[in-house]
C-alpha cells in the first residue's frame, strides 16, 4: 500500500495529488491515506501537505524500502518479491527459511543493518545500519548441486558490472572477494539445499560495505576491509547502487539459465586480480595448506595452481595474494 503511495506521488513531480484521488485509487479512506503518509514520513520521506491540493513528495530517504527500490526496476525475475527489514540477524537466515517454506524464486531479502551476519568459514560479518547493502536473494536454478560454486561467481561479476556503472573498477579475487587496494569491499556467501541432482534453492547472500570510512570500521577491520565509498572518494547512493545491482544480477541469471557459465566465467576473468599471481591457498576441501601461481579458471569455477609438484584445482578454499 505504502510503496503504490509512493509511486504515486513519484508520477506527479512537482504536482500535487489529493487525498481523494490517492484514497479512490486504492480503494481506502482518506484518513487511511493520512495514516500511511505519517508511516512514510516516519520512515524519511519528506512529503507536503497542502490542506487544498493534497500531498507532494519533496525527498526520499536513502533507505532500502520497496518503494525505493522496486518502482521502476528492469528485471524480470530479481526483486519482483522483497522484503525489507529494519534489523535482523541475518538475511540469509531469514531468506533459507522464506525459501523452505515455498517463497518465490527471485525473492530479496534487504536489512539496514544485521546483529549476526553470517561469513564464510563460520565468520562473523560486519553490517552496520544504513551503512552498507546487507541482503539475501532466492534462486531456484535448474542445474546441478556441483554447480553451485558458479553462481557465486556470477554474483561477483553482478557486483562487479554494477560498480562500473558508477566508473568503479572491480578487482574479484577468487572466488568470489571484491578488493580495492588489498581489502574487502564486498563478501558473497552461498548456501545451497539440494537434492542429489537438482538444487532445490539456493540463497546468495551479499554484504557491501557502501558508505563506511576506514576510521568507522571495527580497528580489527581496518586492515582488511574498504568501502565503495572510500573507493569513489564520495558518499555513494545506496538505492541507486542497489537497483543498479538488482538488474545486473537478474541479466546475468537469465543469461546463465538460458545459456550457462560462459559469459560468466569469461566476464569473471576480466575482473579478476588473482590469475597471474603467487598465491598462498588453503582448500576447504583436505585443509591442506600450500602455495603456487594461480594459472587458470576451469570451466568448473575452480582455481588452478600450478605448485612445485604439478597443477592443482581448488574446488573450494581461502586464497592470500603473496606480495
Ligand atoms: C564473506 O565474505 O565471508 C561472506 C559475507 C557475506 C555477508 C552477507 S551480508 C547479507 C547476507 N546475510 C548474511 O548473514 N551474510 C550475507
Amino acid at each position: 500500500m505504502r510503496k503504490t503511495i509512493v509511486e504515486i506521488l513519484k508520477n506527479a513531480g512537482e504536482n500535487f495529488t489529493s487525498g481523494e484521488s490517492i484514497a479512490g485509487k486504492l480503494g481506502v479512506s482518506r484518513t487511511a491515506v493520512w495514516k500511511h503518509i505519517q508511516k512514510l514520513r516516519d520512515n524519511g520521506y519528506e512529503i507536503i501537505s497542502n490542506a487544498r491540493r493534497g500531498y507532494k513528495l519533496k525527498d526520499a530517504p536513502d533507505l532500502l524500502l520497496p518503494g525505493e527500490i522496486q518502482i521502476g526496476l528492469d528485471t524480470q525475475i530479481i526483486g519482483k518479491e522483497m522484503h525489507y527489514e529494519p534489523s535482523v540477524d541475518s538475511t540469509n537466515r531469514i531468506a533459507k527459511a522464506l525459501a523452505y517454506h515455498g517463497a518465490a524464486e527471485g525473492t530479496i531479502v534487504v536489512a539496514e543493518e544485521q546483529h549476526s551476519g553470517k561469513g564464510r568459514l563460520e565468520r562473523n560479518f560486519y553490517s552496520p545500519r544504513g551503512k552498507g547493502i546487507w541482503f539475501s536473494v532466492i534462486l531456484r536454478p535448474n542445474f546441478l548441486p556441483h554447480d553451485a560454486p558458479k553462481f557465486t561467481l556470477m554474483a561477483a561479476v553482478a557486483v562487479a558490472e554494477a560498480m562500473k556503472r558508477f566508473n568503479l573498477t572491480a578487482g574479484i579475487k577468487w572466488p568470489n572477494d571484491i578488493m580495492f587496494d588489498n581489502r574487502k569491499l564486498v563478501g558473497i556467501l552461498t548456501e545451497i539445499t539440494a537434492e542429489l541432482a537438482k538444487i532445490t534453492y539456493m540463497v546468495i547472500g551479499i554484504g557491501i560495505n557502501v558508505n563506511i570510512s576506514r576510521e568507522e570500521f571495527p580497528e580489527e577491520l581496518q586492515p582488511i576491509a574498504a568501502s565503495l565509498s572510500e573507493m569513489s572518494g564520495e558518499e555513494i547512493s545506496r538505492v541507486q547502487f542497489f537497483r543498479a545491482l538488482l538488474e545486473e544480477f537478474d541479466k546475468l541469471y537469465l543469461t546463465v539459465s538460458a545459456s550457462g557459465f560462459a559469459e560468466v566465467l569469461k566476464l569473471w576473468r576480466d575482473y579478476n586480480v588473482t590469475l597471474g599471481k603467487n598465491v598462498r591457498v588453503i582448500s576447504l576441501s583436505d585443509g591442506e595448506n600450500f602455495t603456487g601461481k594461480a594459472v587458470d579458471l576451469n570451466s568448473d569455477g575452480a582455481l588452478v595452481v600450478e605448485t612445485e609438484s604439478g597443477r592443482r584445482a581448488v574446488y573450494a578454499g581461502d586464497v592470500s595474494i603473496r606480495i
